[in-house]
């Protein structure tokens, strides 16, 4: 399982503070996926930067899954959801539907991500907020719907028992 993480912050980026969603990213799908390998970006709010990082971990590095942390608010500099629509061939709007509904129940504030998903290729991509704390609730959320979204795109039946 490839999996590409992409932290998207000016700050972070620029070193002004240390990137801890991005590391949070790879705690939580180590126990969801023990055999997973990752590829890893730290990227500005830059909307084609972040389109194009996204294309390079899909088309090039042929990644499984890639997860971004950051960027899916409303400030002015977040834009990782355009950036994300702009390259997906298939939308899969019900991620962040579920993540913002699951999330409400915890923290008032969960509407405030436009987070989205889709697939490019084989590669399953997913939005997440920028808080680690945010990384952790919302992986929590979607990885039954990440395991049988990367086994469709792998052209497996995730319920075929392994011989
Ligand atoms: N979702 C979860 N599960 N936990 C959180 O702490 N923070 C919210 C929201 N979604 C949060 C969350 C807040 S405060 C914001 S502003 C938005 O995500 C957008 O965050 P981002 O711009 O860092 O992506």
């Amino acid at each position: 399982m490839k999996i590409g993480r992409i932290t998207i912050s000016d700050r972070a980026s620029a070193g002004i503070y240390e990137d801890r969603s991005g590391p949070e990213i790879e705690n939580v799908l180590c126990e969801f996926f023990t055999d997973a390998k990752f590829v890893v970006a730290v990227i500005p709010d830059e909307q084609k930067l972040i389109s194009s990082k996204l294309c390079e971990f899909a088309d090039s590095e042929k990644c499984d899954l890639i997860v971004t942390t950051g960027g899916t608010g409303i400030s002015v500099r977040d834009v990782t959801p355009e950036a994300t629509k702009t390259i997906l061939e298939k939308e899969l709007p019900g991620f962040g539907e579920t993540m913002r509904m699951e999330s409400l129940k915890k923290i008032k504030t969960a509407i405030l991500s436009r987070a989205t998903a889709g697939t490019r290729g084989k590669s399953l991509i997913v939005n997440l907020p920028g808080k680690p704390t945010a990384v952790r609730e919302c992986l929590e959320i979607l990885a039954p719907a990440i395991r049988e979204g990367v086994a469709h795109l792998r052209g497996e039946d995730p319920h075929e028992k392994k011989k």
